[in-house]
């Protein structure tokens, strides 16, 4: 029997703009540094861990570390058609495979409202500080979250320089064409150098008292503080390693290798960058200042005038950067749309591409329109933590799935395997489990209502219109 071709690729999706391994690990580290290290890392550390958000963060990669390597085995056998929903259709089905698929529409849609919502942190610092200051009622969601994840209204009416940045995002993603690779990578030089500036002048600023104790005693509120606020904490900054799923969708020039090396080297690099930007922040102020929407410049501050040439470069490079990526999450929310719409679980209109980007517009519009109103009616507090809990969630059916193919396709060439197996992916969805499992009950609440949804659309549309994906399954050429 002849080898099966598992990596034929539908024409629509074939690489244009092949990458190398070191602009894949670029383009990784790209879509992974935001709002998590620049926005959540004070929020976490003033409500769940104290200085041992350190320890979440390193929690929070290595649990991104064990789930990348099983992506990046899926990675090497399906190459540019990657996503947590084809690995899924791959092995697991269609069932499957649509709850993974409605699960990633949530993921991408909360993070483009969730990291628009922390650039407003950011822009409305930076206009204060130039004399323009943003009134708090146009500036801020009409709700949020008190310590007890309790709702109490805020009195404002929307969070309005968010919900503008993802429409005119939107606008500029249906009509525009491709962003340059050398402004990517512009932007994302930017955010590493300024993270290392941080770390750089930041570490020998530290305030010893300020990390002391360094695991805060728990308080009587579940998950403060603690061992179990340092792991509720991985859950939270979990969201600032999502992203790199995204390399294994990208056009490397050699798939089966070059994405391994993508995920697995900006993992590594975002790692060790979270765990000494988180270090240097909670040293250079006290944890329980640093429930602010710009926490980095907040914590800058603490040093005094000889750090203060830095909060500006801070402020300037996370509005580029955070603005940047919401663009690569509206993008990467219209790929999910056209995946689905191409195998007939959405409507066919939400594939159909127009324009110099070959972006859905459809999708794209949706998307847009739905990312402005999360980002400008909900609180950071409630996008950050659905994020994450759908995130883990496509995690952990990916280590899953890694298994099943083992057993289902044990002979199918592939150019990376996950080591371990089944240990590796076992760890993967232990971690990522654990993470999902200590988040707050009304946030399994608002996943199981958004799956319960899933349910029903695949029960009035998707289940009646699938049809067989044109791409190929994984096949074992010896069964
Ligand atoms: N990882 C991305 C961020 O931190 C989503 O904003």
């Amino acid at each position: 029997m002849s080898e099966p071709q598992p990596t034929a690729v539908p024409a629509e999706t074939r690489p244009r703009h092949a990458l190398g391994p070191a602009h894949l690990v670029m383009a990784g580290i790209g879509a992974i540094i935001g709002a998590g290290i620049f926005v959540i890392t004070g929020q976490a550390a003033a409500m769940y861990a104290g200085p041992a958000i350190t320890i979440s963060f390193g929690i929070a990669g290595l649990g991104c570390l064990f789930a990348g390597l099983c992506y990046a085995e899926f990675a090497s056998l399906l190459p540019a058609q990657g996503s947590a929903y084809t690995y899924a259709y791959a092995t697991l089905g269609q069932f499957v495979a649509w709850l993974i698929g409605w699960d990633l529409i949530l993921e991408f849609l909360t993070a483009a409202g969730t990291v628009a919502s922390g650039w407003s942190g950011y822009f409305n610092g930076l206009m204060a500080e130039l004399g323009y200051p943003i009134p708090e009622a146009l500036s801020r969601a009409p709700f949020d979250l008190d310590e007890e994840h309790l709702a109490f209204a805020t009195g404002a009416i929307a969070n309005v320089p968010a919900m503008a940045l993802v429409l005119v995002l939107t606008l500029l993603l249906i009509i525009g064409g491709r962003t340059p690779t050398t402004f990517k990578n512009l932007v994302v030089a930017l955010k590493i150098g300024v993270i290392l500036l941080v770390i750089g002048f930041g570490l020998s600023h530290i305030q010893i008292d300020n990390l002391t104790p360094f695991v805060p005693e728990a308080t009587d509120l579940p998950g403060q503080y603690g061992w179990l606020g340092v792991l509720r904490g991985a859950g939270v900054v979990f969201f600032a390693y999502i992203g790199f799923d995204a390399i294994a969708a990208q056009e490397a020039k050699n798939p089966q290798r070059d994405v391994v090396i993508g995920i697995v080297g900006a993992l590594i690099i975002c790692t060790i960058l979270y765990v000494l930007m988180a270090l240097t922040i909670t040293g250079l102020q006290h944890f329980t200042h640093l429930n602010v929407p710009n926490p980095v410049s907040v914590a800058i501050e603490a040093a005094g005038s000889d750090l203060a040439w830095l909060a500006p470069v801070v402020n300037v490079v996370a509005i580029i950067g955070l603005a940047a990526l919401v663009r690569e999450l509206l993008r990467g929310q219209s790929r999910i749309f056209f995946a689905l719409a191409r195998d007939g679980l959405l409507p066919p209109a939400f594939g159909r591409m127009a324009g110099a980007s070959r972006t859905p517009y459809l999708g794209g519009i949706v998307a847009g329109l739905a990312a402005a109103a999360l980002a400008g009616f909900l609180p950071l507090a409630i996008l950050i933590e659905l994020v994450s809990i759908g995130t883990l969630f496509a995690f952990i059916v990916v280590c899953i799935a890694v298994m099943v193919l083992r057993s289902t396709a044990p002979n199918t060439p592939r150019a990376f395997r996950t080591p371990l197996v089944p240990l590796v992916p076992l760890l993967g969805i232990g971690l990522c489990g654990a993470m999902m499992y200590v988040l707050p009950a009304d946030t399994w609440l608002r996943f199981a209502f958004w799956m319960f949804i899933g349910l029903i659309v695949y029960g009035v549309y998707g289940m009646h219109h699938a049809r067989a994906p044109k791409w190929t399954l994984v096949r074992d050429p010896k069964a």
